[in-house]
């Protein structure tokens, strides 16, 4: 399968400028980035905000051959990929926080909105959403996330071209993509893991707590609750209930 990446000034949102193509039955590979969303969305309902022409806005339709509950597992193919792409940009210890955010040193510095559409029970097709903190300074930051976001240029002391980035953003989803077939998505979990910021610790999520001891085979995070029980998480947000413990890095 070929990407091909289509580029596009201002937009709402890249990820319904895929469904619309997708809905008028566009082939899987196509992807486009915007230089400004107006209406960038996130995970959980939350927005996207990013200021113009710093960052990477991309969404990507693909069409695998999967059943739906696996359809979760591709954002987590996708943060792989995005964090093996900064890894390879010299990022230093890219790691991943479930189900994909992209943290360097505990800051956010991707994240992926992955959506799928359905029809009676199948996946018709997936949209991978990701945004890349770029080329951002620290003053580019809304005051809200200031503290807890970074960028690539942040990371590594220099801009980088944003369409490059993109390009390498989607020959690492291309390299993972196309094993899928052949090897399912056992290879992904594990390099998920490996970049895993926290495995053996203890996590939140609304009012309850519990360690974190894995992912099962469709990416839904396993928690051990304090009462000896087990919660296995499909959607939402789970966060280390001690912060400032230090992250395992690689
Ligand atoms: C998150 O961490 O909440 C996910 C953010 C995903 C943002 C990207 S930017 C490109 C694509 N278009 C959107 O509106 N959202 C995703």
């Amino acid at each position: 399968m070929d990407f091909t990446l289509e580029l596009l000034d201002t937009t709402e949102s890249t990820q319904d400028v895929i469904r619309d193509l997708a809905g008028n039955g566009e082939r899987e590979g196509i992807a486009v980035m915007a230089i400004r969303q107006t209406r960038g969305r996130g995970r959980e309902g939350h927005a996207w905000i990013s200021p113009p022409g710093k960052n990477l806005a991309l969404s990507i339709l693909l069409r695998p051959r999967l059943k739906l509950p696996e359809a979760a597992l591709m954002g987590l193919l996708a943060g792989v990929a995005v964090a093996e792409t900064l890894a390879g940009m010299q990022v230093p210890h890219p790691g991943l926080k479930w189900p994909n955010d992209v943290l360097v040193n505990d800051k956010k510095i991707a994240g992926i909105l992955s959506e799928a559409a359905i029809n009676r029970s199948c996946l018709q097709y997936v949209i991978l959403g990701i945004g890349v903190n770029v080329n951002s300074e620290g003053s580019d930051f809304p005051p809200e996330i200031a503290t807890t976001a970074t960028s690539v240029a942040l990371c590594t002391g220099r801009m980088w071209d944003i369409q490059e980035v993109a390009l390498k953003l989607l020959e690492a989803i291309k390299t993972l993509y196309e094993r899928l077939p052949y090897e399912e998505f056992g290879f992904v979990r594990e390099m998920w893991r490996t970049r895993w910021l926290h495995e053996g610790l203890l996590m939140r999520w609304g009012e309850k707590t519990g360690q974190a001891v894995g992912i099962n085979e469709l990416g839904a995070l396993i928690l051990k609750t304090p009462t000896g029980g087990t919660e296995v998480i499909v959607a939402g947000d789970v966060f280390p209930a001690y912060p400032q413990e230090n992250p395992r890095s690689l």
